[in-house]
């Protein structure tokens, strides 16, 4: 396979739609002034400034979150240098963190520094993201605002801007406006996240280039890329220090208190990767560089992306956190949004990464105009909304060869593929084609056709595009996830959502919650996805135990679950296999969320497949998310109600273990009855044995009631629960 064989650089060479609610009922109203009322004396309690602002004495600053069960504490210590610790409950769950920007001009906001202003101020409100894992989103911190002035004659202005939530915090460095700051260069920023022992840290290698890494799980003191024997067949790779992790970096201390540290917004920034300071438990901001060895170009005014510290006393709690979604600006599409569907998708896709296809023309094509309209018969009949074409358009013959510059046609289809025809087809069908543009990272020619190519898919009526950034960026020296590549991303988002379309975008900077901002920024990779198991040593079955807790927290997976023959029943592909049970496959669509969920096995797979009804029934819209039960690397079981329908989906997953588990129905409501469809693991279930050992069967059942699942070894269990 060819993707797996690209040459891989040398490592270590140096260095949703929201709107503000408004209620319309007497008891929203009621709701409203109670808690404006509390909310008033909240804002009164949480201000405790301890000093007073011209002091050359240590400051500090503490506000909490309106459970109090959060606190931030900002400092200056005794040399004036800014810093912060934050508490989760009774512990300390952020030990003293030093906060600093380092910018070209080294004389300029360097410290030391002086409190000359803050204010605290306590926020609620709740907003409905058009699509997403609960209906609707409450949004409440107490935000404390830290002016800095330099202490000496013209210092310069900084300021720090706290919120404190429930479940964590976020923050961001904010530069006003300024005499003497105008354009300018950040070269490092030096943010510490000062972890309070050596933690268990589930982390993969921070890459400036690639996400897509099995997770390995060790304490902060193990944190070594090097030490990573997997060969992990991503196609662009630089990783510069060894001691360092991409976010979101989620890590359990021996208390059991769990801490995700991430970024919200990042619409104009580089990239933050985490760097252990050698000997400690602290971690220090690196961000992904230029080719000319800069991070950031921008001008005053500025704000940075949010640094954000998830917390929570168990697993499940990182789960349902909507931190980082409320860290981003509401949606800034105007007008109509109906082309924004959250839906299932085939593709002409597996079939090429198991060899038994061709992006290219020729005898083994997958993208001719035939078989699209034969999975768009299939998608058809079986409730699905979309399938993915790849491998239509020209370019492909060159894509593997040596010539990485070759240009890919993002408009002119092969010969044998009729795109009017298909998506004419389509139509007829209610189901919509998803183009596909893989830009081979050759940034130029994709900027330069972007509007064209987009206004040619909405000529057409097509309203998705996957795209992808497989190999090096071109120009050279410019990674995935540095400034250059983030407003690249940007770019394309903005021009997508310009010509109505929504994206998938693979080898993606990660997600920070733009979805919020952009809700046609549907789903995207950065994670290594099914595809691993068609063409490498695969994924273990702990891999999607961990992923909801890590790359998960940061939004929608585009991890395209639902291989039925697990196996891969091809002659030459007796090596590769999918590692888990087919229940787990279809536990996938539950715990691993996306709006947009592919239903990824070839069509043939599916046929005569009972198990399959529930790849027809699982929506990917959710009113409402319940974790069940969580273990990071272990086990994960969510229920989620649909939008649509008084219907509740379960999906539970396991690692190597066989595990047994009492699910109390509690979420379901009232006293109706709710019809069950349990999709189980056989009692002969195993993932290397005998993976597709299945028992469908009926149940009713209701509030109160308590389910007793059990799942193999790599095992899942799914269930669909619709009220009579
Ligand atoms: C890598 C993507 O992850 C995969 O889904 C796609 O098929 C290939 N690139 C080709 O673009
Ligand atoms: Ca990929």
């Amino acid at each position: 396979m060819a993707i797996r064989s690209t040459e891989l650089p040398t490592r270590n060479k140096g260095n949703p739609c929201t709107f503000a609610l408004t209620h319309t009922t007497q008891t929203h109203k009621l709701m409203h002034r109670t808690l404006y009322t509390f909310f008033l004396i909240w804002g009164l309690l949480v201000i405790a400034c301890s000093k007073p602002a011209d002091s050359d004495q240590p400051a500090d600053y503490s506000v909490s979150s309106k459970d109090e069960n959060v606190s931030l504490t900002f400092l200056l210590d005794e040399n004036q240098m800014p810093a912060y610790t934050v508490r989760f409950g009774e512990q300390l769950a952020i030990d003293t963190s030093y906060l600093g920007i380092q910018l070209q001009d080294s004389s300029k906001l360097t410290g030391p520094w002086k409190v000359i202003g803050q204010e605290t101020t306590p926020h609620s409100s709740v907003w409905e993201p058009i699509w997403g894992e609960k209906q609707r989103i409450w949004d409440e911190y107490t935000q404390l605002v830290i002016h800095l002035q330099e202490d000496k004659e013209k210092g310069g202005l900084l300021d720090l801007v706290f919120r404190v939530f429930d479940d964590g915090i976020g923050f961001r460095y904010e530069f006003p406006e300024q005499e003497g700051l105008t354009d300018f260069v950040i070269m490092a920023e030096q943010t510490e996240f000062a972890m309070t022992g050596d933690h268990t840290a589930w982390w993969i290698p921070a890459n400036y280039d690639s996400y897509e890494y099995l997770y390995t799980e060790s304490p902060i003191s193990g944190i070594d890329a090097a030490k990573y024997t997997i060969d992990t067949h991503v196609a662009a790779e630089r990783i510069p220090y060894n001691k360092a992790a991409h976010t979101p970096l989620t890590l359990k201390a021996e208390s059991g208190l769990h801490i995700s540290i991430h970024e919200a917004a990042l619409t104009d920034y580089a990239s933050m990767t985490l760097r252990v300071k050698e000997g400690t438990n602290t971690f220090s901001s690196v961000l992904v560089p230029y080719s000319d060895g800069s991070c950031v170009k921008t001008s005053a005014p500025f704000k940075s992306p949010w640094r954000t510290i998830q917390l929570a006393e168990d697993a499940a709690g990182l789960l349902t956190s909507s931190l980082i979604l409320n860290l981003n600006e509401p949606n800034a599409i105007q007008g109509d949004l109906s082309w924004i569907k959250p839906s299932k998708y085939m593709g002409i896709w597996w079939g090429m990464h198991i060899g038994e296809n061709t992006w290219e023309a020729g005898e083994k094509h997958g993208a001719t105009t035939e078989e699209a309209k034969r999975y768009m018969d299939f998608a058809s009949e079986n409730n699905i909304q979309a399938v993915l074409i790849e491998g239509w358009n020209v370019g492909w013959e060159r894509w593997f060869g040596e010539e990485r510059d070759s240009l890919f046609d993002f408009y002119t289809p092969y010969p044998d593929f009729n795109i009017q025809e298909v998506v004419a087809y389509g139509k007829e069908k209610g189901v919509e084609m998803v183009a596909h543009h893989e830009t081979a990272s050759i940034i130029f020619n994709y900027e330069r056709h972007m509007d064209s190519a987009y206004q040619l898919l909405q000529n057409l009526g097509i309203h998705a595009v996957k795209s992808g950034y497989v190999g090096p960026i071109i120009p050279k020296g410019e990674f995935h996830h540095g400034q250059w590549m983030v407003r690249h991303y940007r770019k394309a988002l903005e021009t997508a959502a310009a010509h109505q379309v929504m994206l998938d975008v693979h080898e993606p900077i990660k997600p920070t919650g733009i979805c919020r901002t952009y809700p046609n920024m549907m789903t995207r990779e950065g994670v290594r996805g099914m595809e691993y198991n068609a063409w490498s040593e695969g994924n273990p079955p702990n891999h999607t135990t961990i992923l909801p807790f890590t790359r998960g927290l940061a939004g929608p997976i585009d991890y395209t679950p639902g291989i039925f023959d697990v196996m891969i029943s091809l002659e030459d592909k007796k090596d590769n296999r999918v590692y888990s049970t087919l229940a787990n496959q279809l536990a996938l669509y539950v715990t691993l969320y996306s709006p947009l969920q592919m239903a990824a096995d070839l069509p043939r797979n599916y046929k005569d497949q009972p198990a399959f009804q529930f790849i027809r029934d699982v929506p990917t819209d959710w009113a409402e998310t319940e974790v069940l039960n969580a273990e990071i690397g272990q086990y994960v079981s969510i229920a989620r109600k649909a939008k649509e329908g008084d219907r509740w989906f379960i999906g539970s997953v396991t690692n190597e273990e066989a595990r047994e588990f009492a699910i109390p129905l509690d979420f379901l409501t009232g006293l109706k009855e709710y019809k069950a469809t349990l999709y189980e693991d056989g009692a002969d279930a195993d993932w290397e044995t005998n993976p597709t050992s299945i028992n469908i069967r009926e149940a009713v059942v209701k509030k109160g009631d308590t389910l007793t699942i059990k799942l193999a070894k790599g095992g899942g269990f799914a269930a669909m629960l619709k009220a009579e």
